[in-house]
């Protein structure tokens, strides 16, 4: 029997668009079924002032001809970020949200944030106007175990900003793990964590059993199945602080296929089909809407979209482009591992 869902037009509150031929190949596979995304600002160079951030929004405009795709930007905190231009650029509507990387935390990261008091008055001026900061939240400090990054972030980093900037609207990115879900949960006000769609679907083992698998490393990366499972509890709950993000982060299999390979899983193509799935594992397909339309919107306070997309369940598994070809070559798509049976049918 054909089944049908019809949502909301879902956002995605994560989404790494790139520039230039990648930005053209990869960034319809978004449009196609959301309506809008916060874009992540990780360029090289990185999008710091209100200037470049309006000059990136054209770029992408103009790779999405004819499309009524929102591209919600924001800019990347550095340490000689200027707290006049940065709060200027969000009352103008230029930027939604500012973006925080700990100097080496992830690809594009080198101009990040090294010392928290030398942006601590840049984040008292973006408390004071309303601007949220998005947060890669993990440690660098390499004594620091990479599974453990996360939660001591939150120990050392997070929590020490949130104490000292009361008013600050904060977003954990990606979270991975179950401290990063209790710690949003134990918050009352002011913080809000997004969840990707790959760290609900993978978890270590399938990253290095049988052999490593470069296309399933992402940064944070997937950690015990214990903490997957938390992800997926606080996704499917209905909790109005998580919400998709989904970190889609496009790299050529060149670049992901080799001896140092670049972080990140392209799941920007297939996450509503995943997420159908995911979710009617679980008997949540109620649960989808708020997750992937409702509860990122509410908490950036922004209006709901107006359009639909419809979803419709076949009885035998659907098939996705295995990668998408693009003038910077070949990006391979997300395999899940296990077979799908949602389709978008129909988005408006
Ligand atoms: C992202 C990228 O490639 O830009 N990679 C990733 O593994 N998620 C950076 C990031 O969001 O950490
Ligand atoms: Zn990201």
């Amino acid at each position: 029997m054909t089944r049908t869902l019809t949502l909301t037009r879902p956002d995605d509150f994560h989404l790494h668009l790139r520039d230039g031929a990648m930005l053209q190949g990869i960034a319809p596979e978004t449009a196609r079924d959301f309506a809008r995304a916060i874009i992540m600002p990780n360029l090289v160079p990185p999008v710091v002032t209100g200037a470049q951030a309006g000059a990136y929004r054209e770029r992408i405009m103009a790779a999405l001809p004819g499309s009524g795709f929102t591209p919600l930007m924001t800019l990347y905190l550095t340490e000689a970020s200027d707290a006049a231009d940065i709060i200027a650029a969000h009352r103008a509507g230029l930027i939604t949200a500012v973006k925080l990387y700990p100097a080496g935390a992830t690809t594009n990261s080198g101009s990040g944030v090294s010392s928290f008091e030398n942006v601590r008055a840049t984040l008292e001026a973006m408390a004071e106007a309303g601007v949220p900061l998005c947060v890669h939240g993990e440690v660098t400090d390499p004594a620091v175990d990479i599974f453990d990054r996360e939660a001591v972030f939150i120990d050392r980093v997070l929590d020490p900003i949130r104490r000292a900037t009361p008013g600050l609207t904060v977003i954990m990115e990606h979270v991975t793990t179950a401290d990063a879900v209790a710690y949003v949960q134990s918050a009352t006000t002011g913080l809000g964590a997004t969840i990707t769609t790959h760290h609900l679907i993978i978890n270590r083992n399938h990253l290095l059993v049988g052999g490593i698998r470069p296309h399933y490393y992402c940064l944070p990366v997937a950690k015990r199945e214990s903490h997957r499972l938390a992800l997926l509890g606080a996704a499917v709950s209905g909790d109005r602080r998580f919400f998709l993000g989904t970190d889609s982060a496009p790299h050529t299999d060149e670049a992901k296929e080799c001896a140092c390979g670049c972080a990140g899983c392209f799941t920007a193509t297939n996450t509503m089909p995943l997420l159908a799935e995911v979710f009617e594992r679980e008997n949540a397909l109620d649960r989808l809407e708020g997750f992937v339309a409702h509860h990122g919107a509410d908490f950036y306070g922004l209006k709901r979209n107006t359009g639909t997309l419809t979803l419709t369940r076949q009885d035998q598994p659907v098939t996705f482009p295995a990668r998408i070809e693009t003038g910077a070559g070949p990006v391979t798509v997300f395999d899940p591992g296990f077979a799908v049976h949602w389709q978008v049918s129909r988005a408006g």
